[in-house]
């Protein structure tokens, strides 16, 4: 029933086994406000209107209706009690995950997340899991706090550096397909820009991806690659590539550059500096950057590297 409404108020896709009645609830408490609204405020204004000031009206003395103040006392109680227990029947099939799940490692940073799966493989805002098969996401951060929040799985939760926070689902049939993940609690500059994406596998599909890292890549040029990369990974963030003061140092126009660092040499750069670069941010640092810089190293695949590079000398 009024599902234009609920899709309106809430996302549309209902994409985990909890989703569904998620949506009720809050649909439930949806209607039961607007029931209160109409039942408190149109009186209120018929009062307003029926008792309105007139010369010469004398206000009669009001004392009580003892019968009246239980009632409208005792209902609400009742009805907020209800509700709440209500809350935590659904809260508790959240926050406790099934003894049996995919368990992956999530880690925020400023301004991207990675994930590490059973088996050691590595992905840089990009988690894919199995349909229908429960996954628990354990997650710290490295710096400040973030949040991990799946719109379409309904699952949200503060990540606390220190710390180690836990959240759950199953991703229903209908959820095949890609889903958009963005970090909810507010870090920094690039806070908006640290989104990742979810991507709800067949289990086929999901043995491939975690064999081979997805054929994905044959599907473009390297530089084309290296673009999808750049935003992917989270390199937009703090570089800009048409020049622009950013963070770290535009992309645009240094391929084959002497680039001044931070010690008062020089470097050309070239496909060994870059790669350098994304290993080990910290060896050179170009002058006037902090290096803050988190390393890529396992994070990137062989034609992502090969990508990014083509991508970089594209930037004329
Ligand atoms: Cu991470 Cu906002």
């Amino acid at each position: 029933m009024e599902e234009w409404l609920r899709k309106f108020l809430l996302p549309a896709n209902q994409g985990s086994s909890f989703a569904s009645e998620v949506d009720f609830k809050f649909m439930s408490l949806f209607w039961l406000s607007v029931v209160l609204f109409v039942v408190v405020i149109g009186p209120m204004t018929y009062f307003a209107w029926r008792y309105r000031y007139k010369a010469g009206r004398v206000t009669p003395h009001q004392t009580h209706n003892t019968t009246l103040e239980v009632v409208w006392t005792a209902i609400p109680t009742l009805i907020c009690f209800a509700i709440f227990l209500w809350g935590v029947n659904g809260y508790m099939k959240f926050a406790v995950p099934p003894g049996e799940a995919l368990e992956v490692q999530v880690v925020g940073k400023q301004w991207l997340w990675t994930f590490e799966y059973p088996d050691g493989t590595r992905s840089v805002n990009e988690l894919h899991v199995p349909v229908n098969k429960n996954v628990r996401l354990v997650m710290t951060s490295e710096d400040v706090l973030h949040d991990f929040y799946v719109p379409d799985m309904r699952i949200k939760r503060d990540i606390i550096p220190g710390r180690y926070v836990q959240e759950w689902f199953r991703a229903a049939p209908n959820s095949i397909g890609v889903h958009t993940s963005t970090c909810a609690e507010y870090c920094g500059k690039g806070h908006s820009d640290m989104q990742a994406k979810v991507f709800v596998d067949t289990p086929a599909d999901y043995e491939k991806w975690m064999a081979t890292g997805g054929t994905e890549y044959l599907d473009y040029s390297p530089e084309a690659w290296g673009k999808i990369q750049y935003e992917r990974k989270g390199c937009s963030t703090c570089h800009s590539i048409d020049g622009s003061a950013s963070k770290g140092p535009s992309w645009k126009g240094i391929w084959g550059k002497m680039e001044k660092l931070n010690n008062g040499t020089t470097v050309l750069v070239d496909e060994a500096y870059v790669r350098e670069s994304m290993m080990f941010p910290q060896a050179k640092i170009v002058a006037g950057f902090d290096p803050i810089m988190p390393t890529f190293q396992g994070l990137l695949r062989e034609n992502e590297i090969t990508g990014l590079i083509a991508f970089i000398k594209s930037l004329k």
